[in-house]
């Protein structure tokens, strides 16, 4: 038996032959980084600048290809194309851009700043194209939103797109929205207004009329590679027997029928997204400069969707697999090289332990919660903080250097991802909860205010997401149909003491446009029928610039809208002039009250204490929590202006929520 002495040596030596191999492929392939720069023009500094990004990331990237593609006969042929890729996508980089990347180098961790503050939208949706969203700047300004993500508005197959998510050209704009160009000024507008650009790498799959997918289709084996494409029925088989069905009412199981080429194809999502083959290093080479053309473009935070399907291994899942990891890690150290000023944000939907693994410097910087998400929605439904609490006293702390984004409602679904045992833990059977949370939120538990709608109900798991507008969810549409006006305050005060959470927890909230204006679900989609079948276009409602009116007291009295929409200001500019909610540094406050989330927010030495009621009882908690916290004795509530003493019990309002700061 070796000892634990030899396995460190083995795996040092390992590493030492990596690093070496790195070094001389880098020399091997010098000449062709000369031929770019020639080609392009790229002048002396700026080679200097790429060489010492090299020296910092070209053996972790090596390290990341030769673990995934080590094994192959033209390894050296694709890492020849990863670097020719790169050398390319920076020197076509603009000086705009070179600017933000060297401020980025000295400065890594600006998302995490106060000043951050999201919004995602649909840009036919809110502003019908690319040249009449760049109108509405002030309008982000406004609010004061300094990060926007558009939904995908790269050119789409026609018909069922899944909401620009089956993209047929990464380097052309939707005809419909506008050009590359157009998307090029609107880039240059937002940067200038202080307005970080999102948008989405589509990574996991193509459409079925991307070329590569038509020149498959056309029987050319070399693209017939690119994707997961079977003869029969065997190899589907045997990986079905380990695979979950994301979209089971499309169809059953994760692969569909090809006539053309009589082969089944690996399709996770819908029937027209083909999933991409990254055991094949072509795929990776090819999508990586997809990657970087999309960063040239002027995009500061990339959102990469769908991360845990993009490697498959027969007998497992195929979710969250190592070499997803590597696979992404890839792309990052290929990004610090070529575009360093771009942050990747993982989009993973899955288990909580999962979600945290695409988290790091060197993987995606920042990621979607969603855990805090549902779980959030879970203690609405509940009037109990006790598993939200629970979750985030162990699942909350991140990697230095990354930051969560909080968010409440996106385009997509709610799935109740939180975990089993942490459940279990509280006494809570998750099983039977999961379906409660649903019953809940479409309306069928008695007493319910929500009206939300299903989304792939599986008949043969009971497995069930939730479609629904944040206002619907939150007991809006309720309240106004049945004209009970208390209803209507409670909900009002639901979404703010949501929002009030996301903006102050630690990391960068994100709001999904039409919540400023607490839209309701919108029943037409189904009258369009590249629509009707899915269910999240429910709550995709389409911008309603009128509304913007009822801002003018005049015109409208008493009107729900302003009120939203002011108070959600109001919270955003709170936040940003506060110190102390930058960064991820964050702090339960053990409560004896079951009904209450408070918890201490500090950076850079200011200090927050929040505190929200999630029951529609006026709640209390004993000042003495506060004050043998030593967090001060009395304090204003920055919201309202009220003062507290902790000598007295601190009492909430129904749904209230406190951001306290000592005085
Ligand atoms: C992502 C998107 C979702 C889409 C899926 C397939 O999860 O958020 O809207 O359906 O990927 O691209
Ligand atoms: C699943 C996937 C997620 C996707 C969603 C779309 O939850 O995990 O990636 O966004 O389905 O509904």
């Amino acid at each position: 038996m070796i000892g634990l002495n030899e396995v460190i040596e083995i795996e040092q030596n390992y590493r030492d032959e990596i690093e070496f191999q790195a070094d001389l492929t880098l020399q091997r392939l010098r000449p062709r980084l000369q031929e770019v720069w020639e080609t392009i023009g790229t002048g002396a500094s700026e080679q200097e600048l790429f060489d010492e990004r090299l020296q910092q990331y070209w053996s972790p990237l090596f390290r990341r290809l030769i673990k995934l593609y080590g094994s192959r006969y033209d390894f050296f042929y694709h890492c020849e194309q990863v670097l020719v890729t790169c050398a390319r996508s920076f020197a076509e980089r603009s000086d705009e851009l070179r600017e933000t990347d060297r401020r980025r180098v000295i400065e890594p961790d600006w998302f995490q700043s106060e000043q951050i503050v999201g919004g995602a939208l649909y840009v036919d949706l809110f502003s019908e194209n690319l040249c009449k969203l760049r109108d509405h700047v002030p309008y982000f300004k406004e609010l004061g939103l300094t990060y926007l993500h558009l939904m995908p508005l790269f050119a789409v197959r026609p018909g069922n797109n899944d909401g620009g998510y089956a993209i047929s050209n990464y380097r052309s704009v939707d005809p419909s929205l506008g050009t590359v160009e157009d998307l090029r000024l609107l880039a240059d507008a937002l940067r200038e207004a202080g307005i970080n650009l999102v948008l989405d790498f589509v990574f996991n799959h193509t459409a079925d009329d991307h070329e590569w997918a038509m020149k498959a289709q056309a029987g050319q084996r070399e693209f017939q590679n690119y994707y997961y494409m079977f003869p029969d029925r065997e190899m589907p088989e045997q990986y079905e027997r380990n695979l979950r069905e994301i979209f089971p009412t499309v169809r059953r199981g994760n692969f569909t029928w090809h006539e053309g080429t009589r082969r089944w194809v690996w399709t996770t999502f819908n029937s027209f997204q083909w999933d991409l083959n990254y055991g094949n290093p072509a795929v990776f080479r090819s999508m990586l400069d997809e990657l970087l053309f999309i960063a040239n473009l002027g995009v500061d935070i990339l959102r990469l969707d769908a991360v845990a399907f993009v490697w498959k291994r027969l007998g497992t899942n195929c979710e969250n697999l190592p070499e997803a990891h590597e696979l992404i890690q890839a792309f990052n150290y290929a990004t610090r090289i070529a575009a360093p000023g771009l942050v990747f944000k993982s989009e993973a939907i899955v288990h909580p332990d999962e979600v945290v693994k695409y988290i790091d410097i060197g993987e995606c910087q920042i990621s979607y919660n969603p855990t805090l998400m549902a779980l959030l929605w879970e203690s609405l439904a509940t009037r109990r903080t006790t598993l939200l609490t629970r979750t985030i006293a162990r699942r909350f702390s991140l990697p230095t250097g990354t930051s969560w984004v909080n968010y409440l409602r996106c385009h997509d679904d709610i799935g109740w991802t939180f975990d089993d045992g942490d459940a279990w833990t509280l006494g809570i059977n998750a099983y039977d909860h999961r379906q409660f949370l649903n019953r809940f939120y479409t309306g069928q538990f008695e007493g319910s205010f929500a009206r939300g709608v299903p989304f792939q109900e599986n008949e043969l798991t009971g497995d069930m997401r939730i479609s629904g507008t944040m206002a619907s969810l939150a007991g809006l549409e309720k309240a106004i149909e049945e004209e009970d006006e208390w209803g209507k305050e409670l909900s009002v005060r639901r979404m703010m003491l949501l929002h009030g959470v996301t903006l102050s927890i630690g990391g960068i909230p994100l709001l999904y446009m039409g919540e400023e204006w607490g839209m309701l679900n919108d029943y037409d989609f189904v009258r369009d029928p590249a629509k009707a079948g899915d269910s999240r276009w429910i709550h995709r409602p389409k911008m309603k610039w009128e509304y913007l009116e009822e801002l003018d007291e005049d015109k409208a009295r008493d009107s729900l809208r302003r009120r939203i929409y002011r108070s959600l200001q109001k919270m955003i500019s709170i936040r940003k002039s506060n110190r102390a909610f930058a960064g991820q540094e964050m702090k339960l406050i053990a409560n004896s009250n079951p009904h209450l989330l408070s918890y201490i927010r500090q950076c850079d030495g200011s200090r927050l204490v929040v505190i929200g009621n999630f029951s529609e009882e006026e709640q209390s908690i004993d000042g003495n929590t506060l004050r043998t916290a030593g967090l001060g004795r009395f304090f204003v509530n920055l919201l309202t202006d009220t003062e507290y003493s902790t000598s007295l019990p601190i009492r909430l309002d129904p749904y209230d929520l406190l951001w306290l700061k000592s005085v």
